[in-house]
């Protein structure tokens, strides 16, 4: 049973071991996560997400090839020494101000068997409370509440996993994981079942997760009793389905826009939609 402090959710996962095969040659030797939208890396906006929704011990279950990502949540001390006293030193204030109010730790996931295998891979950081999730690429713009902080909120009244989910059109529906569930609310439903990238015309609904989560600690003995299912790979849908079958799943549509970075066309849009951003601010 969990107590009030364990309703505030202090730790964030963010698997960053895949390949981010449809940006190569990109990230041959750099991480897809580093790819900047405007002068930001994605990594940072879900990082900055999370620190929203006040959780402040960020875990990354890195791979190899990763190491960018550590040297950017960290001080440059030659740079900064470099642009000191200059106006250049604005432009690294939101990053710093990230080091400073929260912790990172590193684990790394060993082959890439999957996001299920991933998130099991940060055990080690998490330990034994509910915890965010975050997939970088999958970048979200919501006000005044990120899509996490909302979902955090949401936590306090189920106490269960949350998955974020989305409407997506039909023909694409087979991309994702698709959940079909009892409508609370409009926005809000109880999981009853869910599929990972169901064959085309299967999709039990148009209602599709994307990269953010909360997930209850008993999730990790689930993945470990998880077989590989979709292309081989253990994924998370599989557990969750577990959690679900219990009642213990809830699917959020959340408020706010959402673009899919790992793609291109996404990327593109993202990039589109935050230039305009920065233009009307001016
Ligand atoms: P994706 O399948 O979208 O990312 O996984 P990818 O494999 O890096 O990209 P493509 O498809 O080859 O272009 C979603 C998220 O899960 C992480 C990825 O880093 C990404 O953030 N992931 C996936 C892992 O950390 N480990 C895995 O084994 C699989």
């Amino acid at each position: 049973m969990l107590n009030e402090m364990d309703l505030m959710i202090k730790k964030c996962l963010f698997p960053v071991a895949g390949y981010g095969t449809r940006f190569l040659p990109a990230t041959k030797a750099m991480p897809k996560e580093m790819l900047p939208i405007l002068e930001k890396p994605l990594v940072q906006y879900g990082v900055e997400e999370a620190h929203q929704a006040g959780m402040r011990d960020i875990g990354f279950v890195t791979g190899r090839g990763k190491r960018a990502i550590e040297d950017h949540f960290d001080i440059s001390y030659e740079l900064e020494h470099q642009i000191a006293g200059t106006g250049k030193e604005t432009a690294l204030s939101g990053i710093r101000k990230l080091i400073e109010e929260s912790t990172f730790s590193y684990t790394r996931q060993i082959e890439m068997r999957g996001l299920g295998d991933a998130i099991l891979a940060g055990r080690t950081i998490i330990g034994d409370e509910p915890f965010g999730v975050v997939l970088a690429d999958d970048l979200c713009f919501a006000e005044p509440l990120g899509v996490l902080a909302q979902m955090a909120e949401l936590f306090k009244q189920f106490r269960c996993s949350i998955v974020a989910i989305e409407e997506v059109p039909e023909d694409q529906a087979h991309q994702y994981g698709v959940i079909e569930g009892e409508a609370l609310t409009d926005e809000i439903f109880r999981v009853t079942d869910m599929v990972e990238k169901p064959p085309k015309g299967t999709a039990p609904s148009n209602l599709a997760i994307i990269g953010r989560y909360i997930l209850t600690p008993d999730i990790f003995e689930l993945i470990e009793e998880t077989p590989p299912g979709k292309n081989g790979e253990v994924q998370i849908t599989d557990a969750l389905l577990t959690q679900a079958k219990r009642g213990c799943v809830i699917a959020y549509k959340f408020k706010g826009q959402r673009f899919d970075c790992g793609s291109i066309g996404g990327f593109v849009d993202a990039t589109n939609f935050c230039y305009s951003k920065m233009r009307d601010a001016e």
